[in-house]
């Protein structure tokens, strides 16, 4: 088989964040900034970093600010540059160069499956990564560019995956897998099942929003009936996928938060501000003196 590379990633980012009121009720949740930045540039500039120049974000009604924020904004540039402001001007510059950014809309929110269902013709006939912005990685290597380097092996569908545990594992697509060798981050996935019961649950391996697909998924999610929730589920297609090509769990090197959540999005916000050298070290000590803390 001729070995492909990835270079088109997929942003689902039609959800009403319906989690995030009342923050999200004008506001696309992909929009919100972790520190400074909307989460969704987290997403794109994992996927540049990994070798993606096309991102294809399937938005929805309300979303437009989405299209603004990858556009050039010729009137800021404007100004910063007239005022010599020239780190903000690279700054804003730095958002539009970032890949080449094609939209297309999901006119009724009908799932993960149906929003990747809708990128079907601008993917084409190639492998795909899809990255759901939601799910905020922090990782040396960005977690896409650690599935590409195995992708770059199997030529097959990969699923990034992490270890949740207790209850909190039925907000989750579960695989039911085995490491292909001892110690291995590659897992050899023999079923699948979207947010079981925690009896019913095959594993403690949970579906985390980074994927990369090959493009026979799109004829099994044309037949996938609905699903979880009453909505066309990926996870469902996948299962039937195993039948046809291996599929593989890959246990990322990383800390994921899930930022369409109020804690994960606090969470990811003092991880990544304490990270920062120009926030960090005041940021740090100023969280040490609060009293609350210290109670
Ligand atoms: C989606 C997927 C689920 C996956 C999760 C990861 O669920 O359907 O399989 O585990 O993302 O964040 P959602 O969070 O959209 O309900």
């Amino acid at each position: 088989m001729k070995k492909t590379r990835i270079r088109k990633a997929v942003f689902p980012a039609a959800g009403l964040g319906t989690r995030f009121l009342p923050a999200t009720k004008a506001i696309p949740k992909e929009m919100l900034p972790v520190v400074d930045k909307p989460i969704i540039q987290y997403g794109v500039e994992e996927a540049v970093a990994a070798g993606c120049d096309q991102i294809i974000i399937v938005t929805g009604r309300g979303k437009t600010v989405i299209e603004d924020h990858f556009d050039i904004s010729v009137e800021l540039e404007h100004q910063l540059e007239s005022r010599g402001k020239l780190d903000l001007l690279a700054l804003a510059r730095h958002i539009s160069t970032l890949g080449r950014v094609a939209y297309i809309r999901q006119k009724e929110a009908m799932g993960l499956g149906h929003a990747v269902l809708m990128a079907r013709d601008l993917v084409g006939d190639e492998p795909f990564a899809v990255i759901l912005p939601d799910d905020v990685i922090d990782a040396k290597v960005p977690c896409l560019k650690q599935m590409i380097e195995v992708f770059d092996d199997v030529q097959s569908t990969i699923l990034a995956t992490q270890v949740v545990e207790g209850p909190a594992i039925s907000a989750y697509g579960v695989i039911e897998a085995r490491p292909i060798a001892k110690n291995s981050r590659v897992l050899e996935v023999k079923g699948l099942v979207e947010k079981p019961k925690l009896a019913d649950a095959p594993s403690k391996n949970a579906i985390i929003g980074r994927y990369i697909l090959t493009p026979r998924i799109f004829e099994l999610l044309e037949k996938t009936p609905l699903g979880a929730g009453g909505e066309l589920q990926l996870t469902d297609a996948l299962r039937s996928l195993v039948h046809h090509e291996k599929v593989y769990g890959y246990s990322f090197d990383g800390t994921r938060y899930d930022a369409g959540d109020k804690l994960g999005f606090l969470k990811a916000t003092v991880e990544f501000a304490l990270q920062r050298e120009d926030l960090g070290n005041d940021f740090r000590a100023w969280l040490q003196s609060l009293p609350s803390l210290k109670q």
